[in-house]
């Protein structure tokens, strides 16, 4: 399995290849793309390290060269949030590094699972699926926004609350990857009953856990190692699928026909990544009511990102 990291020197970048360094199948390759030139550093550094996956480093104009062969390409290229930005504040810097990269994917590794990290994911999505379809090679079973970060944090703050380990905890968090839309299904934990008041106080704490850090770093940016830690989860999830070995993860995906139709949800991923959709958990009056909130702001975040990939340049 070859895998990609573009934006690999980053916040997110370094410890998201290091712990794909760690941890991907023996016999896997690895392969480090940054704008910095200090990347092939980074890989000769990863590469002292005794596990059996080779590490390379590109930089400048060698991003194709980075792709070529890559089954997974990972991207949390981008600049981050400062205190008092929303992510969608992020779209100027970010939509075009995105449609860049995922441009340069259609040639290099068209087969390939594209995860996208790089915010505003809600709009960062459908800019890499437009950038596909441009170029002919758009499998909707192969573009994800990795979410896994909000079900990471809910499974952390409801171990918290229900006094069980974190291993015990399973928390669905569906919708997008930023604020109002990010919906953690509190109601239908498995094994966890939860008080209504509870769920009130968590659900707004997991929409604005990546503000949490953002105000917390004061200026630094936001999540890098905890979304380094999520992002791995959700890759070395893609490696098992694409290996034959079905597993589920939330992810923001395209649910239907519908080009517009995205949404983060439980995802059973396969040999040819999205293997179906289940349907999802029953919903409580309140995941109702905050569902029905949730879809405007989304909708608006998705034509956004259409919009500029198929905007004239
Ligand atoms: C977060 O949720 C960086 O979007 C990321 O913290």
């Amino acid at each position: 399995m070859k895998v990609s990291v573009l934006g690999a020197a980053g916040g997110i970048g370094q410890p998201l290849s290091l712990l794909l360094k760690l941890q991907l199948p023996a016999g896997s390759e690895l392969s480090l793309y940054d704008v910095a030139p200090f990347t092939p550093g980074v890989a000769v550094d990863l590469s002292h390290i005794p596990t059996d996956v080779k590490v390379a480093g590109f930089v400048g104009d060698d991003l194709e060269a980075a792709m070529q062969g890559a089954e997974i390409v990972v991207i949390p290229a981008g600049v981050p949030r400062k205190p008092g930005m929303t992510r969608d504040d992020l779209f100027n810097m970010n939509a075009g590094i995105v449609k860049k990269l995922v441009g340069a994917g259609a040639r290099a590794c068209p087969n390939a699972c594209f995860a996208i990290v790089t915010n505003p994911v809600n709009s960062t999505v459908p800019i890499a699926a437009e950038t596909l379809k441009a170029a002919g090679v758009h499998d909707r079973r192969k573009v994800f926004g990795v979410t896994t970060l909000d079900v990471i944090r809910a499974n952390t703050f409801v171990a918290e609350i229900a006094g069980k380990s974190t291993a015990d905890v399973d928390v669905n968090v569906i919708g997008g990857h930023s604020g109002v839309t990010i919906l953690p299904l509190l109601s239908s934990v498995p094994g966890v009953r939860l008080e209504q008041a509870d769920i009130e106080k968590l659900t707004p704490r997991i929409q604005e856990a990546g503000t949490e850090v953002v105000e917390a770093k004061a200026g630094a940016g936001s999540a890098t190692l905890s979304m380094a830690q999520a992002a791995t989860r959700f890759t070395l999830s893609l490696v098992s699928a694409l290996g034959g070995k079905s597993v589920t993860e939330c992810c923001y995906v395209q649910t239907g026909d519908d080009p517009t139709s995205y949404f983060a949800q439980p995802v059973v991923l396969g040999k040819n990544g999205v293997e179906s959709i289940p349907e999802l958990p029953a919903l409580s009056d309140y995941e109702q009511k905050l569902l029905g909130e949730l879809r405007g702001v989304l909708d608006g975040n998705i034509s956004k990102g259409i919009e500029f990939a198929n905007a004239e340049e």
